[in-house]
């Protein structure tokens, strides 16, 4: 944590959050890595307002049991000819962090976007057979904290999903910050 203190408090003197810049989706990719597991219905952008899409997913869980250990790993990769990582390539055990979530800020950024939009905005265990995503765009507080991390340009947000220490699913999420 304190070395994530230190690189926050560096990117933010480095790239101090522009007025008025913005951060929009471009494209999203939803991809079940264990089809037996789980298989994607939907995933798809589209408009919320004028000017602002939302990102909408939907997600069937084929497991019977509820699932009681899940793995969620973030990757923010920037473009510059390919998409190279930027920043963070962690992975968190999602059920202590559902419990905690304030323990780990970079996550923790994204929390209320992302639970103001999904049915998993719970602890564990995930008893649900279907999972949404619906209409999720990142709110004032995200867009702020998140803008103060990346400068102009096209990233790529990678989120794995795994359950029971295997990866099953991935959501590749495109966006410009501009
Ligand atoms: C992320 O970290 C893992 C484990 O350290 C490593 O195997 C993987 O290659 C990294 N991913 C990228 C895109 O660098
Ligand atoms: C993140 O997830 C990918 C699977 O999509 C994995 O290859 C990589 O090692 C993970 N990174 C870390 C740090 O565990
Ligand atoms: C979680 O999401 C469900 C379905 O969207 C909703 O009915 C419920 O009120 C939400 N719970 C919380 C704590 O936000």
């Amino acid at each position: 944590m304190k070395f994530l203190a230190i690189t926050n408090v560096f990117l933010t003197v480095l790239f101090p959050s522009a007025l008025g810049a913005h951060f929009r989706f471009t494209n999203v990719k939803c991809k079940s890595l264990d089809p037996e597991f789980s298989e994607v219905k939907e995933c798809f952008l589209k408009m919320v307002q004028r000017n602002v899409v939302g990102i909408n997913f939907h997600v069937a869980i084929k497991y019977s049991q509820p699932i009681n250990k899940v793995e969620f790993n973030l990757s923010i990769f920037r473009k510059s000819n390919m998409y190279r990582l930027f920043w963070v390539n962690h992975t968190i055990d999602f059920c202590y962090y559902m419990r905690k979530p304030q323990q780990y800020p970079i996550f923790y950024m994204f929390h209320d976007s992302l639970m103001a939009a999904t049915n998993a905005n719970h602890t564990c265990p995930y008893t649900e057979k279907d999972i949404y995503v619906k209409r999720m765009t990142f709110n004032d507080k995200t867009v702020k904290d998140l803008l103060s991390f990346l400068p102009d340009g096209e990233y790529k947000l990678v989120v794995s999903v795994g359950a029971f220490g295997v990866w099953r699913l991935q959501v590749n999420v495109f966006g410009v910050r501009d």
